[in-house]
């Protein structure tokens, strides 16, 4: 078992990683100085694998607790769906101090985090990631929120959990698409904060597939820490947070216009293959750097290629997430890896040319 303490002052917290952990998460809550009541919020899937055993750690721990059920998918992370779980936890007797645990991937993390820190002005939150992407990412930083109409995350707050309790053990029942997700946030924080990181993924990349449990809780912990440390000089997203975005700029605006119908994680990795070109071609990069990055992302069962789409369309969709100005792009760079920078000042000409390179 590894733990990486986020620290934020009062607002920090203990993320807690290991085989098992799911069923300890009583004993945790109750370290934390929980008690009382308690609410999960799951979807059902996720509460088929691993709902059971997480209410038993709980009661065995003395808490009186509600389980409640989201629909999977991301157009449950609604104003909707968090109005409908108010009204549940009213029901259940939840009260300032009766924490809500949030179980299952970003989706139910993300809504159950915007309902905790807005039921009551807010109630202690508890995130049990069971998605690589949850774990390494979402449960950590302390961003809730749900989406409004078209826009993904419009509705939101900073609101830190007081644990987080990741259980790598859940991974073994995640689909294989679902893994690579995640390994592509995983690599993002190796590229941009730790070459010794990168060297260990590509030495370990087979156990990692093979979902080894020792290397899962490898990568989850150190992944956390380097999310943790920026976080930590940046919690509002106000300045060096930014360099979280690596690959996503463009990420994004692929995803948006194929529709959403490619996985984030493989939009990222695409997106990070273009921010290598953008680098190299702006002379901050050697080229000579970029078949490592590439190799590894594939060997992660990730995307480096440009699927069958207009160029024009993925320039256009930037200019509407407003990453667009004058002509210029706004976008993470890369110098080597381990230092990556925003810069402002990237030609629009570039970026198509990166583009092209990779269709
Ligand atoms: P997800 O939450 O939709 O989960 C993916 C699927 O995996 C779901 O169908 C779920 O039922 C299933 N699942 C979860 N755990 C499982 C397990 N252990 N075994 C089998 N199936 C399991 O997807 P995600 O990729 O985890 O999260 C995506 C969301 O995260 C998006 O809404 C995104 O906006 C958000 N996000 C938030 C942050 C943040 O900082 N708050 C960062 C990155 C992403
Ligand atoms: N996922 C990026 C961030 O938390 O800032």
């Amino acid at each position: 078992m590894k733990k990486v303490r986020v620290r934020l002052g009062r607002s920090g917290y203990t993320i807690h990683i290991g085989a098992g952990l799911l069923s300890e998460t009583g004993r945790l809550l109750r370290e934390t100085g929980l008690d009382g009541k308690a609410i999960i919020i799951t979807d059902p899937a996720v509460r088929d694998f691993y709902g059971t055993s997480l209410k038993q750690s709980l009661t065995a721990q003395g808490f009186k607790t509600t389980l409640l059920e989201v629909p999977e998918g991301e157009q449950h992370k609604s104003l909707e769906t968090a109005g409908r779980l108010y009204g549940e936890l009213a029901a259940a007797g939840a009260e300032r101090n009766t924490p809500v645990i949030a179980l299952g991937g970003g989706v139910i993390g993300d809504l159950a985090g915007f309902v905790a820190a807005t039921y009551m002005r807010g109630v202690p939150f508890v995130q049990a990631p069971t998605t690589l992407l949850a774990q390494v990412d979402s449960s950590v930083g302390g961003k809730v929120a749900v989406d409004h109409g078209k826009l993904k995350n419009m509705v939101g707050a900073f609101y830190q959990p007081r644990l987080v309790v990741s259980d790598v053990g859940s991974l073994t029942t995640l689909p294989a698409e679902q893994l690579a997700n995640g390994l592509s946030e995983v690599i993002k924080h190796a590229i941009i904060r730790d070459p010794e990181f990168f060297t260990y993924f590509e030495e370990n990349i087979d156990r990692i597939k093979a979902l080894d449990e020792k290397a899962l809780e490898h990568i989850v912990a150190r992944s956390v820490e380097i999310k943790a440390q920026v976080v930590e000089k940046d919690e509002k997203d106000l300045g060096l947070r930014n360099i979280l975005n690596f690959g996503h700029t463009i990420g994004h605006a692929v995803e948006s216009v194929l529709d959403f119908g490619i996985a984030h994680g493989q939009a990222v990795a695409i997106g990070m293959m273009a921010a290598c070109r953008i680098s190299a071609d702006m002379g901050v990069l050697e080229k000579t750097e970029i078949p490592r990055i590439r190799k590894l992302l594939r060997r992660a069962g990730l995307r480096t290629k440009l699927p069958g789409v207009d160029v024009a369309r993925v320039l256009e969709a930037m200019k509407h997430d407003k990453k667009v100005a004058d002509g210029k792009v706004k976008l993470v760079l890369i110098r080597t890896l381990g230092d990556v920078f925003l810069s402002a000042d990237v030609d629009t000409a570039i970026v198509e040319k990166a583009l092209v390179s990779l269709r």
